[in-house]
């Protein structure tokens, strides 16, 4: 079992695939075309239902794309691989709704409503906005949990499709689990079902872009959806799953954890120097690189090109090649891509100066 409220470091995603009968993405990569960086390099590992959206998708439908974030903690480069397929969406004329979990946020973590709408503002939607999401778009809905109405009502009414029992049986939960605790997943289910109220423009299909350990919720989602189409004419949702970001040390990316993580509000210089501490794939001494070659694809720094820093897919190539062949050693490689992160930080700020006064109008 998933638990979406305890960090995991270590996720085997292959089993993933099989244990969840959730589906490979590599199966309908071919369909979508100029698909996003993150797709065609395999981050965005699987899905579910994804397929039905591809037609909407390539011939600019209508459709919708949502996610939520919860506001604890700092956002990090882990995070802005939601807001690069956001974007993609965006530019291919989805409608994009966000939720800003804060009600999720008081009872998972015990934020209160006014810290998690600080947070959400200084740490998430400036970035969001640095990053070249415009969210004062009239495409855009981005809303706090705790103040949308028509969102609140929702999850009241779909709360009597679901029971104790299945809640337990997806997250664990027992009876010593606090009440709003229990209710954090039905308000998710309405994030998700949000964009087909009439209010907003009616029924029409959702792909909801995650972390694999959302999937529990996903799930949960589909089932009420499906036992709602008759009353509200709701169409299941998609979803697809990125990998997550691989921390500095080797495990995974965590706000909590500093020395894992590159927060989007350091400077250059910081952002910089985390590069250099990250762990790499090479061998022992030089001698072992030249002859057996490094590991790319055991690299965080490698990990760190990919997901980020090359836009190029020859480029990358080509440092895969020469990492294995051991004509490129690590010390070169790391300070490259050091300055490529400072190059991107450096880019940030300039937008960052603008862009917190932007997110501070969005609630108002
Ligand atoms: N639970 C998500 C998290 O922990 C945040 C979230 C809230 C969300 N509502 C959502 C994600 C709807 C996807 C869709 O980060
Ligand atoms: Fe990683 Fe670069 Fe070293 Fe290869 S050469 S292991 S990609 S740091």
């Amino acid at each position: 079992m998933l638990n979406p409220w305890v960090s995991t470091s270590f996720v085997d995603y292959e089993n993933i695939v099989n244990e969840f009968g959730i589906e490979n993405f590599s199966d309908i990569l071919g369909s979508i075309e100029s698909p996003a960086r993150l797709m065609k390099r395999g981050v965005v590992f699987s899905h579910r239902d994804f397929g039905k959206m591809v037609p909407l998708i390539n011939g600019k439908k209508d459709f919708a794309v949502m996610t939520g974030m919860m506001p604890s903690g700092q956002m990090h480069i882990g995070h802005k691989m939601v807001v690069d397929q956001l974007k993609w969406y965006f530019d291919k004329g989805g409608f994009l709704s966000l939720s800003i979990a804060d009600m999720e946020a008081y009872a998972a973590r015990g934020i209160s409503f006014k810290e998690g709408r600080d947070i959400a503002v200084r740490e998430y939607l400036s970035n969001y906005i640095a990053l070249g999401l415009d969210l004062t778009d009239d495409n855009v809905n981005v809303y706090l949990q705790s103040e949308n109405k028509l969102l609140n009502d929702l999850t009241y009414k779909l709360s009597k499709k679901t029971n104790f029992n299945q809640l337990k049986a997806i997250y664990g939960f027992d009876q010593s689990t606090n009440m709003a605790h229990l209710y954090a997943p039905l308000i998710q289910v309405a994030d998700i079902l949000l964009p087909q109220l009439e209010e907003y423009g009616g029924p029409k299909d959702v792909v909801v872009p995650v972390g694999i350990d959302q999937d529990p919720h996903i799930r949960l989602t589909r089932d009420i959806a499906a036992k709602l189409k008759e009353e509200y004419g709701f169409i299941t949702p998609s979803s697809t799953y990125h990998r997550f970001l691989t921390g500095l040390t080797g495990d995974k990316m965590s706000s909590s954890k500093p020395k894992t993580a590159i927060y989007l509000n350091e400077s250059p210089e910081e952002a910089e120097k985390k590069v250099k501490s990250a762990k790499t794939g090479g061998r022992e001494s030089l001698k072992e690189q030249k002859e057996l070659g490094g590991r790319p694809d055991e690299c965080v720094i490698y990990e760190m090109l990919v997901y980020h820093l090359i836009d190029s897919d020859e480029e990358l190539d080509s440092i895969h090649e020469e990492c294995c062949a051991g004509t490129l050693l690590c010390g070169d490689c790391k300070r490259r891509t050091a300055e490529l992160m400072r190059e991107m930080f450096e880019e940030l700020k300039v937008k960052q100066e603008d862009s917190l006064e932007v997110a501070e109008t969005l609630f108002d």
